[in-house]
């Protein structure tokens, strides 16, 4: 599969090298354009492109990992989405490092905002509870696996992203629909920042 980033930042980065690593293409990019990301996409090795953000935008599934107060203008200025599977990776921070203080997007959960700022994509929340450092760790932690949430509105499009999550090695939980779910697990919430590892396999 081929995933685009919108954003080549460190948490698109540590994506990526787990995206790589799982045999898929990964095309990055951010607003400066394909030039200045060659250094980063020879670091991350075969497999790794430097884009546009709209070639980015055209992989059937996307990655935006952007900063907060960047979010509306960055969707806007991408094309209309198709179909795309979005993935939801922000936090609602602004741009004050160390300033985790979440935006307040209303009567809303952050990623109802993102999917309404970019209609036609099906929005995954995932991996925002994840520390850049985490997400660079092995998924599998003397035996346990690393905890990933999901919260989305359409179920096939939290299926292939829960598909792809665990080929990387987590353990994924559903946690819903983007209100619900997003809720949850976006900065604020009870599951926000949490470090989590799952030991053994699930007893259903
Ligand atoms: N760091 C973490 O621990 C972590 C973990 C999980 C989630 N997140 C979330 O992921 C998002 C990115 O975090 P980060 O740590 O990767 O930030 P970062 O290292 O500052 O990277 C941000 C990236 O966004 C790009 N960008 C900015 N404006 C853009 C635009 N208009 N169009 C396209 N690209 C644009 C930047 O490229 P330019 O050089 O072109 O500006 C840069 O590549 C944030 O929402 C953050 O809350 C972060």
């Amino acid at each position: 599969m081929e995933i685009g980033t919108i954003g080549a930042g460190a948490f698109a980065q540590a994506f990526a090298k787990h995206a790589l690593k799982a045999g898929h293409k990964v095309k990055l990019s951010n607003s400066r354009g394909p030039d200045s990301l060659r250094e980063i996409v020879n670091q991350l090795g075969p497999g790794a492109i430097a884009a546009t953000k709209e070639e980015a935008a055209d992989c059937e599934m996307v990655l935006l990992a952007v900063p907060w107060d960047k979010v509306p203008e960055t969707l806007a200025s991408l094309p209309e989405w198709t179909n795309q599977i979005l993935i939801d990776g922000t936090n609602p921070f602004h741009g004050e490092a160390g300033d985790f203080t979440p935006a307040n997007v209303g009567n809303l959960s952050t990623s109802q905002l993102i999917a309404a700022l970019a209609p036609g994509a099906r929005v995954v929340k995932a991996l925002n509870n994840m520390t850049v450092p985490n997400l660079e760790a092995e998924p599998v932690v003397n035996g346990a696996r690393r905890v990933a949430f999901i919260s989305a509105d359409n179920d096939g499009a939290k299926k292939r992203v829960q598909t792809l999550l665990e080929s990387f090695g987590y353990s994924v939980i559903d946690l819903g629909s983007l209100r619900d779910g997003g809720l949850i697990q976006q900065a604020g919430g009870p599951l926000a920042g949490r470090n989590l590892l799952e030991q053994g396999e699930r007893h259903k």
